[in-house]
């Protein structure tokens, strides 16, 4: 080979998903069938309709031509709708771009925001593609540590000073999280959003599991007040903050969205980013060049199913938590491991003090018990005692062997 390679692809670091089901290979099944819990996938199928809805769309001639650069009108509408009613605020349709998923959104968004040397601010331990992306821009990314204690929720005040003192382009927040599972109390992002505001940065909020934020409040037309929520209702969780109802939120966030797992169609690459006008125009740029489109049968699938699946996807929210209870428990009586979050997809375990660090307890479990975990240091530095466990992949059947083989580890 006579060519080199640019820096920023080989200062980004290898995919940790690979890497990790890669130990795995090594295993001999002594202690049962391999488990992965490496990878944040809803563990059940995709409803017949949406499937059949699907292969419908891809054997159009409509869904095979190009397609408008945002995103189809008909899904547009639909997904400004549907924000607006999750958030209890307007979004207009001219605020809303699909992209070729939610992963692709934020690279484009951070194309629009962040020059080449300049900083963006990332909580750690943060999602490994958002660092990934920032590094592959040569934008620098800013770790900003983030405490069990705390359960895993950053610092406003710290990360304003941060942001007096880096002059960061933006600030990302996952809530609810990847990989703690955490999610953010309102004043926690109400208050970035501020300073934010304040510093002329904006507020990257990746809410990729907002579909499975527990507690479902009531509907926000039920006929009484307060009454009990039913999943023929709307199925629409209490918002989990308040910025769209700020008039000039335009100003501040940047909101990003997946429909890969509210729909189980992670391979179908469907994602979206609300954002006032003035982005949106800029986004198109990165649009056009990266995507040129969104793919056209998904788009089309997922127009119909924002209204048509809305109790199914409640009923998987239903799921998740029962699934996140049901680990909880199981994990429970384990010596020496500490549940140190758990929240709508993920389980971050601390490991035992006398374990060896992350990445080697992780590959001994791969290889040695058949347990494909993903270990802190791929989710930023001062995770060496971390692991995260994505439990939404795994019925609570699977989810009950799972202490007995994080047990042989000791
Ligand atoms: C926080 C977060 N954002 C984005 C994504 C990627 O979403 P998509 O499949 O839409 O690219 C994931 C997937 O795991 C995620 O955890």
């Amino acid at each position: 080979m006579t060519f080199r390679f640019s820096p920023r692809i080989l200062a980004t670091g290898a995919p940790p998903i690979p890497a990790a089901r890669a130990w795995a290979a090594r295993y001999d099944g002594r202690a049962g069938p391999a488990l992965d819990l490496t990878q944040a996938v809803p563990g059940y199928p995709p409803p017949p309709e949406l499937l059949a809805r699907l292969a419908e769309a891809a054997g159009s001639r409509a869904s095979a031509g190009y397609g408008r650069i945002g995103g189809d009108l008909d899904l547009v509408e639909e997904f400004a709708t549907e924000t607006a009613a999750f958030y209890r605020a307007p979004v207009m349709d001219d605020e809303v771009a699909i992209t070729a998923g939610c992963n692709l959104a934020f690279a484009m968004v951070m194309t629009v925001l962040a020059g080449e040397g300049e900083a963006v601010l990332l909580p750690t331990p943060w999602y490994f593609n958002h660092h990934m992306a920032l590094t592959m821009q040569g934008v620098r990314a800013i770790p900003v540590p983030t405490r069990a204690e705390d359960g895993f929720v950053p610092d406003p005040a710290r990360i304003a000073a941060l942001l007096a003192e880096t002059r960061a382009r933006a600030v990302v927040l996952v809530t609810p999280n990847n990989p703690t599972g955490a999610i953010y109390p309102p004043a926690v992002i109400h208050e970035v959003a501020a300073a934010c505001r304040r510093h002329g940065a904006a507020l990257v909020l990746d809410e990729t599991y907002r579909d499975f934020l527990p507690a479902p409040a009531p509907a926000p037309d039920a006929a009484t007040p307060g009454a009990p929520w039913r999943p023929d209702d709307h199925g629409w969780p209490t918002p989990p903050h308040a910025l769209f109802e700020d008039e000039h939120w335009q100003d501040v966030l940047v909101h990003l969205y997946s429909f890969s797992k509210a729909y189980c169609i992670p391979g179908h690459r469907l994602g979206a980013v609300v954002a006032g006008t003035k982005l949106q125009r800029q986004l198109d740029k990165a649009l056009d060049t990266l995507q040129i489109c969104p793919a056209r049968p998904a788009q089309a699938a997922v127009a119909w199913a924002i209204d048509a699946l809305r109790g199914w996807r409640a009923g998987n929210r239903a799921l998740m938590a029962a699934r996140a209870c049901a680990f909880r428990e199981a994990l429970a009586p384990l010596e020496g491991w500490r549940l140190d979050a758990i929240g709508t997809y993920f389980a971050y375990l601390r490991l035992p003090d006398d374990a060896p660090d992350a990445m080697a307890s992780a590959e001994r479990l791969a290889a040695e018990a058949g347990l494909m975990t993903l270990p802190g240091p791929f989710f930023g530095p001062g995770q060496d005692r971390h692991l995260r466990l994505a439990f939404a992949n795994a019925a609570e059947e699977v989810l009950r062997q799972v202490p007995a083989r994080l047990a042989t580890l000791r």
